[in-house]
């Protein structure tokens, strides 16, 4: 049996043997593609050659592209695990022809990798084609032994591929396979028929031949491309599963190690069809999980980052359902990493990042089911209290939007306790939230909404940055949003925002009459797609026509952020040098006055260890050591030792950049020429940003002089203020911290002193009542702990009778009774204390020898001693 490496060689091979380049897979983020959340078909990467915006030095690609389909238009979640052929992760095998063959290659090749290479048999095939298509249609019959009655024409729905809302798009032509009758599972449902593009799983689409031609505008209407293209997908966990002769994927040798584990880890071997849905699940899932953060995505309440929490979270209550109580998923790991990690080397890089990054998720979750089923057994509580039988729909809203609860399962518990769920509102609310996930999966449509003006034409965005800080050239097209001028350039010295780095500033000089000039300020430059533009504040109109246009970068700022990014290379090569090589760069952003770069690494780093790589990267500064950057193919870059970022996608040519004979970085930013341009470095802050991942913040060059100099100005002003020098500053602040404390230790000694010569005085005033001493008498200022103090000095001194004291601390009022023991039947101090301060506003109580009492009315303190008084006179009569 073949394995399923041997077949995605296979299939590369057979393509590469026709003249195919084999392109690595892009990352599972799209880059520069704000339509689009995860990369969703192998063509993603291609697109803007079939739009006509790029070029690759190839005509015909190929590869196996990791894609994940939970979002967007191609949303498989829902379905996956409850049957055995979908999948959110899965890894396409494509071909594409750019311009260059079309359909009739696409169909004979296909048809030849399939029934001769591969020796699938003619019987079980089925090819379908879009309604219109007779050239396709034709095709199938001329080159191919399939029977007219297996060609079947389908309308848009089926045989009319698109990307996402916008973007390539065409009519395709589909191979369907017959896993034979038993694959069907709908053969109990009445009237039941098995169909290419029915509802059961006995046909299965194999592979997607795609015929790009148009192009799918934000209006919604579609335009013409300049040329025809080539776009296949097959799937690969399908095209495993038929030639190992399975009829799951999930009996492929690509799931059945992670079965296995899965088995291993929750016990019993016998299971359920409900149980062997969340195999499948767990199996499918940790699959994605593991590629998407090997790809730098982290679990997150929005955006990417909520879609891969939604799965983890999918997958751990599976997990629950085969009995786990513990993290599972990650110990998952290893074995998708074991089976995956040679086709994909990211995988073995990340490992132990995805296993932290993972567990620490699951345990978070757990905490989070605990809390709801917590919340769920109070709110049944409080239901069945008040007679109720309807759980309200928000609250099984709540449970789900808060603590991952799907609705079957508040159901479940629901009935469990004689209840039900109220529908209608918990529909209307699900509607709302995929309302709102629709509206943010369409983040930044601004972007795709620009309508682009050609101005002139010919190639556009050549970058020449690198090298010089100011060209004039021709404008090429002209765009707008609520705010700028989006403007693209034939040449341009302008850095897009890219590989962390901030987009560059600078000017426009407008010659638009001879000798005039006029300037419009560019405040940043972005990338989208191919294009390099340009954003110009809309305060006036864009001259379209001009004499010439010059770009001049602003070169201070362009030289701090090359400081900043030549810094950052040196700070990852100290991190790693001093904390280990399991660290790699999560994230970064080079801004012209400071730089952040966040890392996988799972303690903090300590003050020491921030001193020493801070002096490390300052040591490297002042050893002036020279940049060198050099472009080079992927391949000769990787075998030289260069360090690829993960989740970047590079082209083929790449920039190596090595800072004297550090490491090499694959890096498109812009960098210093030395190191000694950088100055000064100065890490700012270090802290944590998520699970397994922390942040150093640091600034580099005049920033780190202008911090110092405005430090200097601190301390300066400090010394002054203080009367010392500067070397004598720490010395003096101790000996005046000292002293504040010696001072207060004395001032509150003096204190109680008084208060005690006080109480002196006030045992003048005692009085008799009944043949019984007793005192009531008010202190200055004097705190709970010095009233208790004179009332254990009255006791001792008296021997037998009733004390009350009060007194005035700031905005409160203090209260402390005192009754001895002889005496406690006549007044309790508890009692007493207790009417004596609500009188104040307050209360207290205590025992009925001694009790204290606080009040918030420091004008009612004499009222209440009065009523003290009153209420001791009474008791002693008694
Ligand atoms: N891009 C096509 C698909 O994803 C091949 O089905």
């Amino acid at each position: 049996m073949k394995t399923a490496n041997q077949i995605r060689s296979e299939f590369v091979r057979f393509f590469t043997d026709r003249g195919h380049t084999f392109v690595r897979s892009a990352p599972l983020l799209p880059a520069n593609d704000p339509t689009l959340l995860f990369t969703n078909a192998g063509m993603n990467q291609f697109k803007d050659v079939f739009l006509g915006t790029g070029t690759r030095p190839y005509l015909r690609a190929t590869n196996s592209q990791k894609v994940l389909r939970v979002s967007g238009k191609h949303n498989d979640l829902d379905e996956v695990g409850r049957d055995t052929y979908h999948h959110t992760f899965f890894e396409m095998l494509g071909n594409w022809s750019f311009g260059d063959y079309y359909k009739r290659e696409a169909i004979q090749w296909a048809w030849e990798l399939l029934t001769k290479v591969w020796g699938l048999p003619v019987a079980r095939l089925y090819a379908t084609v879009h309604h219109t298509d007779d050239e396709a249609a034709a095709l199938w019959q001329e080159l191919t032994p399939l029977p007219a009655e297996r060609i079947l024409r389908f309308g848009d729905h089926e045989n009319f591929w698109e990307m996402g809302e916008t973007g390539p798009c065409g009519p395709c032509s589909e191979i369907h396979y017959d896993m034979g009758p038993d694959c069907c599972d709908k053969r109990e449902i009445p009237g039941h028929q098995c169909r290419v593009n029915g509802d059961c799983g006995r046909y299965v689409e194999l592979w997607n031949l795609v015929f790009i031609q148009n192009n799918r505008k934000a209006d919604g209407t579609l335009e013409e491309l300049p040329a025809k293209h080539v776009d296949t997908g097959m799937g690969f966990e399908r095209i495993v599963a038929v030639l190992q002769g399975k009829k799951s994927n999930y009996d492929t040798d690509l799931f059945t190690p992670l079965i296995e584990e899965i088995m291993r880890l929750t016990g019993s071997a016998q299971r359920t069809e409900e149980e062997q849905v969340a195999v499948r699940v767990i199996a499918d899932h940790i699959r994605a999980l593991t590629f998407t953060i090997a790809d730098g995505v982290l679990p997150a309440n929005e955006g990417r980052g909520y879609v891969l929490r939604r799965i983890l979270r999918r997958a751990a209550r599976f997990a629950r359902n085969l009995g786990a109580r513990e993290p599972l998923l990650y110990r998952l790991v290893p074995v998708v990493v074991g089976e995956m990690g040679e086709a994909f080397p990211e995988l073995k890089e990340q490992a132990e990042h995805c296993s932290r990054v993972i567990r620490a998720e699951e345990e978070a979750f757990g905490r989070t089911l605990d809390k709801g089923l917590e919340l769920f057994a109070e709110l049944s509580r409080s239901l069945r209290e008040k007679g109720a039988k309807v759980i309200p729909g928000r609250e099984a809203f709540k449970m789900y939007d808060t603590y991952g609860f799907p609705l079957d399962l508040t159901q479940l518990m629901a009935e469990e306790e004689g209840l039900e769920v109220e529908l209608d509102e918990f529909n209307r609310l699900m509607n709302e939230q995929r309302e709102r996930a629709r509206a943010s999966a369409h983040f930044n449509t601004d972007g795709i909404a620009v309508g682009w003006e050609e101005v002139t034409s010919g190639p556009h965005s050549e970058f020449v940055g690198y090298q010089q800080l100011e060209t004039t050239t021709e404008l090429r097209m002209i765009g707008a949003d609520d705010d700028h001028w989006r403007l693209v350039f034939a040449v341009t010295p302008f850095y897009a925002e890219g590989g962390g780095q901030v987009g560059d500033t600078g000017l426009i000089q407008v010659e638009v009459a001879p000798g005039s000039f006029k300037e419009f300020p560019v405040v940043d430059t972005q990338k989208e797609q191919d294009k390099i533009v340009h954003l110009v504040a809309k305060d006036e109109e864009f001259p379209r026509r001009a004499l010439s246009y010059t770009l001049v970068v602003d070169a201070k700022g362009r030289k701090m952020a090359a400081a900043n990014h030549t810094a950052t290379h040196l700070l990852h090569n100290a991190l790693r040098r001093l904390l280990g090589t399991h660290l790699h760069q999560a994230g970064s952003l080079v801004a012209r006055e400071r730089l952040r770069f966040d890392f996988t690494h799972y303690q903090r780093v300590d003050e020491a260890e921030l001193r020493q790589i801070e002096e490390e990267v300052n040591a490297r500064i002042f050893a002036a050591l020279p940049v060198q950057v050099e472009e080079t193919d992927y391949q000769t870059a990787l075998d030289r030792g260069a360090l690829a970022f993960f989740g970047e996608k590079y082209g083929d040519r790449v920039r190596t950049v090595q800072v004297g004979d550090l490491s090499i970085e694959l890096c498109g930013g812009t960098h210093v020429r030395n190191t000694a341009e950088i100055m000064a470095f100065r890490i700012l802050s270090e802290g944590s940003v998520a699970t397994g991942v922390r942040r150093i913040e640091a600034v580099t060059g005049w920033e780190a002089l202008q911090m110092a100099a405005g430090e200097r100005e601190l301390i300066k002003e400090l010394s002054a203020e203080l009367q010392t020098e500067p070397a004598q500053l720490a010395e003096k602040v101790r000996v005046l911290v000292e002293t504040e404390s010696r001072l207060r230790q004395e001032l509150a000694e003096v204190m109680r002193r008084k208060a005690l010569e006080e109480g002196e005085a006030l045992f003048a005033g005692v009085r008799e009542w009944g043949g019984h001493h007793y005192l009531v008498a008010k202190m200055t200022a004097a705190s709970m702990e010095l009233l208790r103090e004179n009332v254990d000095r009255f006791k001792e001194k008296f021997g037998s009778g009733v004390i009350l004291l009060g007194s005035v601390q700031g905005e409160k009022v203090n209260f402390v009774a005192g009754v001895t023991k002889d005496l406690t039947g006549k007044v309790q101090a508890g009692s007493l204390v207790k009417q004596v301060a609500a009188i104040a506003g307050g209360g207290g109580g205590g025992r009925p020898e001694m009790a204290q009492a606080g009040g918030k009315n420091p004008a009612k303190l004499d009222a209440a001693l009065r009523e003290g008084e009153r209420l001791i006179q009474a008791g002693l009569e008694g």
